[in-house]
């Protein structure tokens, strides 16, 4: 038996958008997600977050179905245009209500809940004003971010600021493939600072309020291999870690962006204002980590400004998955280790990872995942590895509770470790749930 530190904390994550449907119900403001999702063109069979797994509505069944699996914590997003509909100002008082009940419900239930303030959902009339790219947006965060400490303080253990600000800076605003759908690579840079400086800010009022529980941020971070021991291929390999990993980890926890990478992008640097690297270093209480894939890359002549070509990888034996992505479980130990090593010693915990796989369900809707159980478990493992290497790793959360709206893939791709079945609205855990309940019962996985 491999066991897990005590009081490991083993939980699911999810997203507002992702699974509360609800778009416009009950005072809801326009998210840039609603407004990208309702273009036909920009998601899979034109699918839309305005149903989605209707969690608005089955939020209390949702958190019976948390306990009974025996999860000890459960990661969620607010809404920001849910509780505050123009961006700032007047809150949703339904709004407000639907997360107070929410987190009454776990408590009630005796599960950690995890908060994420931003994951990706921003109100469209700060986009309307230039979203992430404006400074004026940080402004705004911070009032949101102020308005929810005061109110779960004391209620919410974890609040964690941004989910991948590098997707949203880099898919958002440099490449367009994700919503506001800009592409522009000087914008991506822009709002990578702006979403870093709002999460500074929001750690500041966080302090200063004397709010309690624990502030972080979640990182999607890869790990990334030279494609050969070439000295060109090592510095492409080390350009594209510094734009997707080091842009984000340097800054939290050195206070600099990666000095080299920004000498190497010129002029498509962000406008940085005297005190902001002093804001965005604050120091914060856990650091999120979400793993999914490793990547090789190689020098390219025509690989674009940063002259590389980055590639997933997956380890023998392991295929891609209905994302298309590689499976590289021992990726997670070295990354761990990397950002220990490196980086910090503060408490991490995988915020997200899991995988989307062909699933087939009997009659009943039951999926026999075994696919995912053994994806799920080799990661654990490469975790298991990286704790008795002394990396502080404090919990662990699958990514999905249930299968709901994956952004551009629409609903197909199924990462839920229960099943939903969207003309019912029926949730039938997986075999993977079932595998994962034990794990928990147990604090550890079996040989
Ligand atoms: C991550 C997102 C999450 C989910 C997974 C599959 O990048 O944070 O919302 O879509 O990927």
């Amino acid at each position: 038996m491999y066991k897990f530190p005590e009081g490991f904390l083993w939980g699911a994550a999810t997203a507002s958008y992702q699974i509360e449907g609800a778009w416009n119900e009950d005072g809801k403001g326009e998210s840039i997600w609603d407004r990208y999702s309702h273009n036909p063109a920009m998601v899979y069979n034109s699918d839309t977050g305005d149903v989605a797994c209707d969690h608005y509505h089955r939020m209390p069944q949702d958190v019976a179905l948390i306990k009974s699996l025996g999860l000890k914590a459960y990661r969620f997003s607010i809404s920001w245009p849910r509780v505050l509909p123009s961006g700032i100002g007047t809150a949703n008082p339904k709004g407000l209500d639907f997360y107070d009940r929410l987190v009454d419900e776990l408590l009630k239930a005796g599960i950690t809940p995890m908060a994420t303030l931003n994951h990706w959902d921003l109100p469209q009339v700060l986009q309307d004003q230039g979203g992430w790219n404006a400074r004026s947006t940080v402004e705004a965060f911070a009032e949101y971010a102020r308005l929810i400490f005061e109110r779960y303080s004391g209620k919410i253990k974890f609040f964690a600021t941004h989910n991948e600000p590098w997707v949203i800076s880099f898919m958002g605003y440099g490449f367009a493939t994700m919503a506001p759908g800009i592409a522009d690579y000087s914008q991506a840079l822009q709002a990578a600072h702006h979403l870093l400086l709002s999460h500074g800010k929001a750690v500041q009022i966080f302090r200063q309020g004397g709010y309690h529980g624990q502030i972080g941020i979640v990182l999607n971070l890869g790990h990334y291999v030279p494609a050969s021991d070439n000295p060109q291929d090592i510095a492409a390999c080390e350009r594209q870690y510094q734009q997707d990993n080091a842009m984000f980890l340097s800054p939290i926890f050195k206070g600099e962006y990666p000095l080299n990478f920004l000498q190497w992008i010129k002029h498509h640097q962000p406008k940085v204002e005297g005190g902001d690297m002093q804001l965005i270093s604050q120091p914060i209480d856990f650091l999120g980590v979400n793993y999914y894939m490793t990547h090789e890359v190689s020098y390219s002549q025509n690989g674009g400004l940063l002259k590389s070509k980055s590639q997933m990888i997956s380890a023998p034996g392991w295929g891609t998955t209905e994302m298309g992505w590689g499976v590289y479980p021992p990726g997670l130990e070295k990354l761990l280790l990397h950002i220990s090593e490196n980086y910090t010693k503060i408490p991490i915990y995988i915020t997200e990872n899991g995988t989307a796989l062909l699933d087939t369900p009997d009659a009943n809707q039951f999926v026999m995942d075994r696919g995912r159980i053994n994806f799920i478990r080799e990661h654990l493992l490469a975790a298991h590895q990286a704790i008795q290497a002394g990396v502080n790793l404090k919990g662990y959360f699958v990514w999905s509770l249930m299968d709901n709206f994956e952004w551009c893939q629409g609903y197909r791709p199924r990462f839920g470790i229960v099943r939903v079945d969207y003309n019912t609205q029926k949730r039938t855990p997986k075999q993977s749930a079932l595998w994962y309940s034990q794990v928990i019962a147990q604090n550890g996985i079996n040989d």
